[in-house]
């Protein structure tokens, strides 16, 4: 399951606080269009979309095997974690109201942190709409839920995504041992960046 930081940070109580309170508040449009919270009444079109190994296969921390009922119940997961202030399952929709990718984002607000994973549609990936929108989604956290520190993970072939983590700045410390939801392990690259780091490189 996803891990906070390597890097620990000193966090106050009042900081971890408005981290939960920023996260139970956090507007989506801000993120940009057709972005909602996942919903009961998304499990079946969710389903449907990490059916598709193009899209799931890199990724180690999904509800596997993608039933209706996993799916459901990592659904339900996230809402209560969200109302926790530790995560936000984010589904974007096309014009057309169909699943075109999902954003999680882990929140550690004790730590001021938090881990970004998702995917693309498969028509929509290598076109550079995922080095575009990672980039967006890495601003907004830092600035809308206002942690100091983010972390990721891309298993060690994944090209597309070592590519844009590196072009958006963030620094590569090695290797981390990613455990699956089945307690499996999988050996993934690990990169860190501070929010300092990320307002000198973009503003
Ligand atoms: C990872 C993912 C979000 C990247 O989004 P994308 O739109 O496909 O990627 P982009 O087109 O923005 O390209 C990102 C980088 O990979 C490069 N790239 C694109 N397609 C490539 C390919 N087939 N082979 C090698 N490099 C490729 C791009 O040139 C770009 O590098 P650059 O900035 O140096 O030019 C998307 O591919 C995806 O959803 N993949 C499946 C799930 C996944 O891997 N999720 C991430 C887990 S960490």
């Amino acid at each position: 399951m996803s891990a906070p930081p390597d890097t620990v940070l000193q966090v106050s109580t009042e900081e971890a606080a408005a981290i939960r309170e920023a996260v139970l508040t956090a507007d989506l449009a801000t993120l940009g269009p057709g972005r909602g919270l996942a919903g009961p009444q998304d499990a079946s079109d969710l389903t449907d979309f990490l059916a598709d190994p193009r899209v799931t296969d890199a990724i180690y921390d999904l509800p596997r095997p993608f039933t209706l009922a996993n799916v459901a119940r990592w659904i339900a997961e996230s809402e209560a974690l969200r109302r926790e202030g530790r995560r936000l399952l984010i589904l974007t929709r096309d014009e057309q109201g169909v699943i075109a990718g999902y954003s999680c984002v882990s929140v550690w607000p004790d730590r001021s942190a938090a881990e970004l994973a998702g995917a693309l549609r498969a028509d929509r990936q290598s076109g550079g709409q995922g080095g575009a929108g990672a980039l967006h989604t890495f601003g907004w956290i830092f600035d809308t839920l206002g942690v100091r520190l983010m972390c990721l993970t891309a298993a060690i072939d994944n090209i597309r995504s070592a590519k844009l983590i590196d072009a958006a700045g963030f620094v590569r410390m090695g290797t981390r041992d990613a455990v699956r939801p089945d307690g499996t392990t999988r050996v993934s690259l690990y990169w860190e960046v501070t929010r300092e780091q990320w307002r000198t490189r973009w503003g």
